[in-house]
């Protein structure tokens, strides 16, 4: 019987559970073990497991979160973790471990394994953000979509009745992904993206166009990673996370005041944060989740170590995992075109 150890790490996103789910119904047909490692690359680094027998699976696909935790712990920020890691892989005699993240779980699994040839890890892609290179769709961007979609359209509401302009910031990091997708299927009348620098003349332009033409409100959907012509992003804090990463949020609020300030128009602001990424998913999401977490057995039973799961034009296929990580998956200008054609 061989033993797989299956681990979540970064944030949270919906589809998680779906995914080991998936992971332990293939195991259990194929005879293998499956030992949960618990929050990510901590649970490595610390040896903190836990059995993952079908049991403990049962009832889990609509659950958001993860039941293995998660962490942003990255194994290489202190001098001994990496090792520590590697001792812990041999000492639960694991042939494999299944890594379930984005770009910084899965580029510290692609340094593991470079490094080390004793250990054999595979992929599956996760992030709200989908801005994984690789794979079409990663699991849990739907579901934020659907959040963030649903909460434009509830906005509309407002801003129609108090004659108002709400601005929408939705996450997405370095990507403008979510905006793109929840503001063509919300119908918003601007959509600002990390890819393209805002020019404030322009938008305000666009919004007083649309107010002369008796549109009395608008709604403005603004990525967490936008910035303007001049501007650098807008940072929560100026501490970075394990991974070198800034915490972003508040262009809304500040492109919010500068709108209000340049048209007159009455502005205001809803910043939709980590509710995009919680509650159940879509079910989309959980069909790709499940299909992932079975592609990701498959690869470990045929040794496909190095490899992830990947969504090809609606095929599950394998890919290098160093393929994900290091090229950032930004918006596709054709849709973004297509998004333009609205606004106004
Ligand atoms: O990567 C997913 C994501 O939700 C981003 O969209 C966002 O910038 C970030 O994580 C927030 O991270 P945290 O949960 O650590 O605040």
């Amino acid at each position: 019987m061989i033993r797989v150890g299956v681990l979540t790490g970064g944030g949270d996103c919906p589809g998680l559970n779906a995914v080991i789910r998936g992971i332990v119904r293939k195991a259990a047909q194929n005879k293998a073990e499956i030992i949960g490692i618990k929050n990510g690359w901590k649970g490595l680094i610390e040896n903190d497991t836990i059995e993952l027998g079908l049991e403990s699976v049962s009832g889990i696909l609509p659950k958001g979160g993860t039941i293995l935790g998660t962490s942003r712990t990255n194994p290489y920020k202190k001098p001994d973790d990496a090792k520590k890691a590697i001792a812990h892989y041999k000492k639960l005699k694991l042939d494999a471990l299944i890594v379930i993240g984005g770009e910084d779980t899965l580029g510290a699994a692609n340094k593991l394994l470079k490094e080390n040839d004793a250990l054999n890890i595979v992929g599956v892609p996760k992030t709200i953000d989908n801005d994984l290179s690789a794979t079409d769709f990663t699991f849990g961007f739907d579901t934020a979509v659907n959040i963030a979609t649903e909460a434009i359209d509830r906005l509309h509401t407002t801003a129609e009745s108090h004659h108002r302009i709400m601005v929408v910031e939705v996450m997405g990091r370095h990507a403008g992904w979510i905006a793109t997708y929840s503001g063509i299927a919300a119908g918003a009348d601007i959509i600002l993206i990390p890819e393209i620098k805002m020019d404030l003349d322009e938008i305000c332009d666009v919004l007083k166009k649309r107010h002369a033409r008796g549109k009395g409100f608008s709604i403005v959907v603004v990525a967490e990673g936008a910035t303007f012509k001049e501007g650098q992003v807008v940072t929560q804090e100026e501490k970075l996370d394990a991974f070198g990463h800034v915490r972003l949020g508040g262009i809304g609020e500040i492109l919010a005041v500068e709108i209000e300030k340049r048209t007159d128009f009455e502005t205001r602001v809803t910043v939709l944060g980590h509710i995009q990424r919680g509650g159940t998913p879509s079910a989309f999401d959980r069909v790709l989740a499940t299909r992932f977490g079975v592609k990701a057995v498959e690869l470990v039973l045929n040794k496909r170590f190095g490899y992830m799961a990947s969504l090809k034009a609606n095929e599950i296929v394998e890919v290098p995992i160093e393929k994900s990580v290091g090229v950032l998956k930004t918006v596709d200008m054709k849709l973004y075109d297509i998004a333009k054609l609205f606004f106004g």
